[in-house]
């Protein structure tokens, strides 16, 4: 949830450190801080708010010295401040933490009753006190640390410097992600890959429990019981120049742009183009034995599971359950032996999705996920892995990726649907070539832009809360667009099934409200439009998302309408899925929000 770097190298430190924070400050953007030894004595720079506050700050005061670590936040343990900043410090020892030590409690407590004085509410001070007790009882950097791992109960990811070793740098894994960047006469540690990136593409990724003990020119790994161990350096391909906004505003809208292209890598990847038929690689698990699918994940990748119950159960006639991570994690549901568990995430690295794939390993499902980050914890612990091919996603509101999970999620629907005979060769051509169209349906749909724009100054920027409305596979798509909303633009949205409106929330209605509904023309349609004109008929204002026939029907008595490209029902919430992002993101832009780094979230989120 939070970022953290390390580097040992033959220059100063700190502007490498910085620059890396900055491709970590999707994971946290509180406050942020770095810390250095010069002439062998640890010297730091913390500052709340975003990189520039701390960037701000080291122009005034800059940190020379080659050996550094750094920080960039996202609050768990104590407010926003200075003090709450890392890198948390003793006189012999700095260190940044990502995760949450559960035990912190008891352990500052013990400490107290020792007499440390603590400087901060947070749960990571606790980590440099003990290491500098064991350090003051005679222990070396290498045995305190071990001796403190010991100690601690959580999840962590650390990186560690000591007073006087200016050529030692200490790491630590247990459940939050940590990588180790090998460079020439330099090492680097990071929260991922991408972090490194401006440094080297030679990584290797800590095991949980692994700890690592690196110079300028050796690393040396050790697991939890302290036995050295090896893990593959692998050549990890991420272009320094893929963080860039290109000739846009935001990430986000860069990300939404990007669509059309991601969307061909998918169908490159899972489509036989001159065939129109599907080519999946060979799977641990037979598509046509399994009894039942279970879809867990959290956030916007939920409701792309939700999104996939309908095709798995109407197109390939096989039983899903669908649930969110922090609530499928503790449910303890029963399940049947043999039956696919499918997690979906972006960062591969949520800790409650992580949580509930375990659990599915000890109830003898298959274990399946389709993941963004490939060298993900969720990807590493998976049987099998479809990647989503998004590239990297900034912005910390999902958009290319939600697009790409619902690309790979339908494929797997049609190939479970073939396998199991539920479907013929002709239905399965008849769908991949509606898939293949994809492309040029969301470059359609962005051109839509102009328009939203002024539809989201006009009717929503001084809205106060918004509903969504859709059915069937537009009801996930209704609660995602409700999510884009809140979540970037600060404006309350909920989405609703549109048939489920009379049973209370009609009862919101009045002309202040602005009611956004989903309703392609599918089999669906007429009911949603009469739910539409309930609303109506008590002032509601009507924002129709349609297409050619559906607008021709019912868009007269609406507000307003966005009249998309006619596509089959079956990928129609792939293709809704952008006006809904082009309605928050104008949103947002024209409220002055922080588009890319709405407040409160983190792109990346390792703790329950
Ligand atoms: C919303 C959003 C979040 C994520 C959720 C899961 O725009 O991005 O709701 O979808 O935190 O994250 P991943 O997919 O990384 O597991």
């Amino acid at each position: 949830m939070c970022g953290i770097v390390g580097v040992i190298g033959k220059s100063d430190a700190a502007p490498v450190i910085l620059e890396s924070l900055r491709r970590l400050e999707y994971r946290g953007y509180d406050s942020a801080g770095i810390a250095t030894l010069v002439d062998g004595t640890i010297d730091r720079r913390r500052a709340t708010g975003k990189l520039q506050s701390l960037a701000g700050e080291l122009d005034t005061a800059p940190l020379p010295g080659s050996l550094g670590i750094g920080h960039t936040r996202w609050a768990t343990h104590g407010a926003a401040t200075t003090d709450n900043a890392h890198p948390h410090a003793t006189e012999r020892v700095a260190v940044v933490h990502n995760g949450i030590i559960e035990n912190f409690k008891v352990l500052r407590e013990e400490l107290e009753g020792k007499g440390t004085r603590f400087s901060s509410e947070t749960d990571t001070e606790v980590i440099a006190h003990l290491i500098t007790g064991y350090l003051d009882m005679g222990k070396s950097p290498k045995d305190a640390v071990a001796a403190t791992l010991g100690r601690l109960e959580g999840a962590f990811a650390l990186a560690i410097i000591f007073k006087g070793e200016d050529d030692l740098m200490i790491g630590a894994r247990e459940g939050s992600p940590l990588a180790v960047g090998y460079g020439d006469g330099e090492m680097y540690l990071g929260s991922d890959a991408f972090a490194l990136a401006p440094m080297t593409n030679r990584v290797a990724y800590l095991d949980d429990g692994d700890w690592v003990v690196i110079s300028r020119t050796s690393v040396q790994i050790f697991d939890a019981k302290g036995t050295p161990v090896e893990r593959t350096v692998q050549v990890v391909p991420v272009s320094a120049a893929l963080v860039d906004k290109g000739n846009h505003r935001h990430f986000m809208a860069k990300e939404i742009h990007e669509q059309p292209e991601v969307v061909g890598h998918v169908l490159g990847h899972y489509v036989d183009p001159a065939k129109q038929l599907l080519k999946l690689p060979e799977m641990p698990f037979d598509l046509a034995a399994i009894p039942r699918i279970t879809i867990v994940a959290c956030g916007t990748a939920y409701y792309a599971g939700v999104v996939a119950k309908y095709w798995f159960e109407q197109v390939a006639r096989v039983p899903v359950d669908v649930d969110v991570a922090s609530e499928f994690r503790y449910r303890e549901c029963a399940m049947t032996p043999g039956g696919l568990a499918l997690f979906i995430s972006q960062s591969g690295e949520t800790a409650d999705t992580l949580a509930a794939l375990r659990y599915c390993r000890s109830q003898d499902q298959h274990i399946a996920s389709i993941v963004n980050v490939t060298e993900s914890t969720i990807a590493r612990e998976s049987d099998h892995i479809f990647p989503t091919l998004a590239g990297p996603e900034i912005g910390v509101a999902s958009t290319k990726a939600f697009v790409c999970q619902l690309m790979v999620l339908a494929v797997l629907a049609i190939a479970t649907a073939r396998a199991r005979g539920a479907i013929d060769a002709d239905e399965e051509q008849r769908l991949a070539a509606e898939l293949t169209a994809m492309p040029r349906h969301l470059s359609d749909a962005l051109h839509l832009g102009p328009l939203i724009e002024k539809l989201a100054q006009d009717e929503l920027t001084d809205a106060t809360d918004v509903l969504y409305l859709g059915r069937g596979a537009s009801f996930p798509l209704a609660l995602e667009g409700a999510l884009k909303l809140k979540e970037i633009s600060y404006i309350h949205a909920e989405g609703y099934p549109a048939g489920e409106l009379k049973h209370g929330p009609i009862a919101l209605i009045d002309d202040t409200l602005p009611v956004i509904v989903i309703a392609p023309w599918d089999r669906l349609f007429e009911k949603t439009v009469s739910n539409m004109q309930e609303v109506m008929a008590r002032g509601g204002r009507i924002i129709l998302l349609s297409d050619r026939k559906g607008i021709s029907i019912a868009g007269d008595e609406a507000t307003a309408v966005v009249e998309l490209p006619d596509v089959d029902p079956f990928t129609a919430p792939i293709l809704y899925a952008v006006p809904l992002q082009l309605v928050a993101y104008f949103t947002a832009v024209h409220k002055g929000t922080d588009v890319d780094q709405p407040r409160n979230l983190a792109k990346s989120v390792t703790v329950e």
